[in-house]
């Protein structure tokens, strides 16, 4: 059967996806893709891969169902129930996935003023933002204090000293360093103050008439270990003593990102969220009127998108000792939305779109992207795969965290385009909501809320 799959175990029938009518009045926009009920991104990306396999453009593409940020959101709530996710926008900063999540009721932590911009123009209020970047220019403090973001991240005197001078009304986090040798993604090198440090930050902010209202860490991205955020807790515990010692009115705990996204992560994430869990009764227990938030980036966005790629090219290669090996030249890649992949210890296995006979031989192939860069690989490591042809497909699961935001147009390629998806069932996802003190009244959104009731 044209179209079918292999290497997966299943075989799809094709047929062209069901696009939503978008008529005036609509909630339903246009060029979102509704979606069956049990439709997945993965057999929408099938289709779009049946429609373009008769055309010579065969660009990369993602598909994003937006259905699992509600369903992302739901466990990261029932897991961690006294923590109120603020999602990290620098993981996908998809206009889609932000409405949705400010639907759902989630506050967002911005890095930059575009960030802040893009939050605030779909309506979030500055009190469900946290601008989590401890290093921040001067013109985006100033943004930040004229739209009324208060909540500010710091880790040095140099920062403490520029918003005294720009900002003096901001409600100061404190973000301490962290143990992060068990995470894929370290942040520590570059940000964090150490407990000895934070003495000195915490009485200048006083010196200053600054307040700082609590404390975060960020234990890396994809943290491997639950013991990481435990430390990194009971440090916050320290520190919010030193800060009431100095003063400060410490109220707000932010325990940030790490935690791990796609599907089969191990430790898994309700594991990580017990640990998480038990230190919080211990150093912060209920009733301690402290508010806790997080950050979340990869949790939420990971498992949103599948991405097809398409060989652009082939070579073989007969190495010394007589192993075969093939080259494919992919046309996305390093530079385009397999920016992190490098640094992953493994690759991902992509699933091969292709039919082939049950039990194909398998070679090692590098994995190349389309720029002129020999860098430009997707993975360090050699994937086992099977003979493939140019013009031929492969899909990534698991590819919305830190793909399309991190793309370029290096050597001319532009970024692939997504396809976003949804249940229309979805469109009632306002029962989803959370109360939280920090949260605002949300408006803005007219996708979701507006077709309930
Ligand atoms: C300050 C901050 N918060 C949150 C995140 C999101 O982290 P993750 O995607 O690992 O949850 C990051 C990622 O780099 C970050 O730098």
């Amino acid at each position: 059967m044209e179209g079918s799959v292999e290497g997966s175990g299943t075989s799809t029938p094709l047929g062209k996806p069901k696009e939503s009518q978008g008529h005036p009045g609509s909630v339903w926009p246009k060029e979102l893709i509704a979606l069956e009920p049990g439709e997945s991104a993965w057999q929408v990306a099938l289709k779009k891969i049946q429609e373009l396999s008769d055309s010579d453009h065969r660009d990369p593409f993602m598909v994003a169902d937006l259905g699992v940020l509600a369903s992302r959101h739901r466990a990261f709530c029932q897991a961690l129930p006294r923590v109120s996710p603020f999602y990290a926008v620098k993981c996908s900063s998809s206009v889609w996935v932000l409405r949705v999540l400010d639907t759902l009721g989630t506050g967002f932590d911005c890095a930059s003023q575009v960030e802040l911009d893009q939050v605030l123009g779909l309506g979030v209020a500055p009190s469900r933002i946290i601008y989590a970047n401890p290093c921040k220019p001067v013109s985006h403090i100033q943004y930040a204090a004229r739209h009324g973001v208060q909540l500010l991240t710091f880790d040095s005197e140099e920062e403490l000293t520029k918003v005294a001078q720009h900002y003096p009304g901001a409600r100061l986090v404190l973000r301490l360093l962290t143990e992060d040798s068990e995470s894929i993604f370290p942040l520590s090198a570059k940000f964090g103050a150490s407990l000895e440090a934070c003495e000195r930050l915490l009485k200048s902010a006083r010196d200053l008439g600054l307040a700082v209202v609590g404390t975060s860490f960020h234990v890396g991205s994809n943290c491997r270990t639950p013991h990481s955020f435990r430390q990194a807790i009971a440090d916050c515990r320290r520190v919010f003593e030193m800060g009431r010692a100095f003063g400060h009115d410490m109220s707000l705990l932010d325990i940030g990102g790490g935690f791990p996204g796609g599907e089969g992560c191990e430790p898994q994430f309700e594991e990580m969220a017990r640990v998480i869990n038990a230190a919080l009764a211990q150093d912060f227990p209920e009733g301690s009127g402290v508010e806790i938030i997080a950050e979340p980036g990869r949790f939420y966005a990971a498992s949103v998108c599948v991405a097809a790629v398409n060989i652009i090219a082939k070579k073989a290669v007969l190495e010394s000792g007589g192993r075969r090996k093939l080259l494919y030249y992919l046309n996305d890649g390093h530079y385009g939305i397999f920016r992190l992949f490098l640094r992953e210890p493994a690759p991902s296995t992509p699933i091969v779109v292709k039919e082939l006979c049950s039990d194909p031989p398998l070679f090692p192939c590098t994995l190349y992207g389309p720029t002129c860069d020999a860098f430009d690989k997707l993975f360090r490591e050699e994937v086992q795969l099977p003979e493939l042809d140019v013009g031929d497909w492969l899909v990534f699961p698991s590819m919305g965290a830190y793909t399309s935001s991190m793309s370029s147009t290096f050597n001319g390629f532009p970024p692939a385009s997504t396809y976003y998806a949804m249940e229309p069932k979805l469109r009632c996802l306002e029962g989803e909501r959370r109360d939280s003190p920090l949260r605002g009244s949300p408006q803005g959104l007219s996708l979701v809320r507006g077709a309930c009731g």
